[in-house]
């Protein structure tokens, strides 16, 4: 048995707009739809571009547009789809390099402007330094902690499609990853209080919908929310 899969094919500059084009692929039970994209790169057509690296969902390179939905593709199975057809796109929301591959840079940008790691201020400690933390403490942020920053969030995220300025769901949860560890002393209250972060989402919650690692960016974004309007009142306060 084979399934059809449609896949988005495009050269930015060269193309004058993406086109499918159809290859037939073993349908096998155990098989993803990134083993799909991988029979026809070894078999078929070897000038397919996508991205993916760990093809165990932790990486977060495989994501693209199954079905019109926004997918880890080496966590989706190709027996979801019946007998097909599988249409494969780039994530939606992001600049298109070639076929499958998008640009991230916005997003990368974007990550770097919320500082998402360990801010600790006033020390002199050696790097070997241990900071003890409670089962409690870690439970805290635990939930952000397991973004792998897949992109899926953002391509389903309809304000961050019509506004490219909106900060976005992973830099957010990724921000309260820090902002909740009890390790860290940082304040990110500057780039997340603007209407173009936490204020700009209309709370879909595709975003939470769509993670694979089922981190809630949605809850975190309205959580913040919470902070900074309580912060508008009580400006020491800081969580
Ligand atoms: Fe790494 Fe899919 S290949 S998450």
């Amino acid at each position: 048995r084979t399934i059809r899969m449609d896949v988005a094919r495009y050269r930015p500059g060269q193309d004058a707009e993406p086109v499918f084009q159809g290859y037939d692929v073993p349908l096998m039970s155990d098989w993803a739809v990134l083993d799909g994209l991988n029979y026809i790169k070894d078999q078929l057509d070897g000038s397919l571009s996508y991205r993916w690296s760990c093809r165990m969902g932790v990486c977060g390179s495989c994501g693209m547009t199954v079905n019109g939905e926004a997918r880890l593709t080496c966590g989706t199975f190709l027996t979801e789809y019946g007998e097909g057809p599988v249409r494969i796109e780039p994530l939606k929301g992001f600049p298109v390099i070639r076929d499958l591959v998008v640009d991230i840079d916005d997003f990368l940008a974007k990550l770097s402007s919320v500082r998402p790691w360990l801010i600790r201020e006033g020390e002199d400690l050696p790097l070997t330094a241990e900071y003890a933390q409670t089962p409690e403490q870690l439970e805290a942020y635990k939930q952000y902690s397991m973004c792998i920053n897949c992109l899926l969030c953002y391509s389903a995220c309809p304000v961050y499609v019509l506004d490219p300025d909106f900060l976005g769901p992973a830099a957010i949860a990724l921000a309260q990853r820090y902002n909740l560890d009890s390790r860290d002393m940082g304040d990110r209250f500057d780039v997340l209080s603007q209407d173009d972060a936490v204020w700009g989402c209309t709370f879909v919650g595709e975003c939470t919908r769509v993670c694979p690692k089922h981190v809630d960016p949605a809850e975190a974004i309205q959580r913040y929310k919470l902070t900074a309007a309580l912060r508008s009142v009580l400006p020491w306060s800081k969580r």
